[in-house]
């Protein structure tokens, strides 16, 4: 699948990128995390989250017990933006399939979603991060956490301390299996859909 994203030519991203990024990390994994889209460092690098925002999610993970090359990192588009803008719907739709067909192959225990735009994309609902960060949610049978994208980290230092609390939220989620306990599960499922 690497080799037809690499080639992809779906959506109008071809026409702009320097090469399409479609994720690094083993397939045998716990944990896929999943971004907005690869900037201008990824863009070139051909890896995900290697820029400024990428270092601040290492240094996250790592600093919660992660080790980044342990996780399968990926964006819900695989193709720069210009400019950086985010992704349009057309484009996040013309890339979903191998999002899925990543999720299929990998089938994680916890999938990460970094940013409104993942979790928009893949929970189908409007998501505000302020209230829905940290918490997890089932559906379709995939266990999906929500989380900060750490640009937002990056530009208002003030919801580091809640990023790098929700990390280990992560953390606890991939050794335990639960972040809360069975009742506060049922509890956020009931509030979101
Ligand atoms: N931001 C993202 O969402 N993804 C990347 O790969 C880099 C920055």
């Amino acid at each position: 699948m690497q080799k037809e994203i690499l080639g992809c030519t779906k959506c109008r991203l071809a026409e702009s990128r320097t090469q399409a990024v479609p994720g690094v990390g083993p397939q045998n994994t716990q944990l896929v995390i999943i971004g907005e889209a690869p900037g201008r460092q990824e863009d070139l690098q051909g890896e995900p989250f290697v820029g400024a925002a990428g270092q601040l999610l290492t240094k996250m993970l790592e600093n919660a017990g992660i080790k980044r090359e342990t996780v399968f990192i990926t964006n819900t588009v695989k193709c720069r933006p210009p400019e950086n803008r985010q992704p349009f719907a057309d484009e996040r739709e013309a890339c979903y399939p191998y999002l899925l067909r990543q999720l299929d192959l990998i089938q994680p225990k916890v999938i990460a979603l970094v940013g409104r735009v993942p979790a928009e994309t893949i929970l189908e609902t409007t998501i505000r991060m302020g209230t829905m960060h940290g918490k997890t949610m089932e559906r379709l049978g995939r266990t999906y956490f929500v989380m900060f994208h750490p640009a937002a980290g990056l530009y208002n230092q003030n919801l580091v301390p809640d990023m790098e609390a929700d990390m280990h939220v992560l953390k606890r989620l991939l050794d335990e299996g639960t972040a809360f306990g069975p009742e506060k599960s049922q509890q956020d499922l009931s509030r979101f859909f």
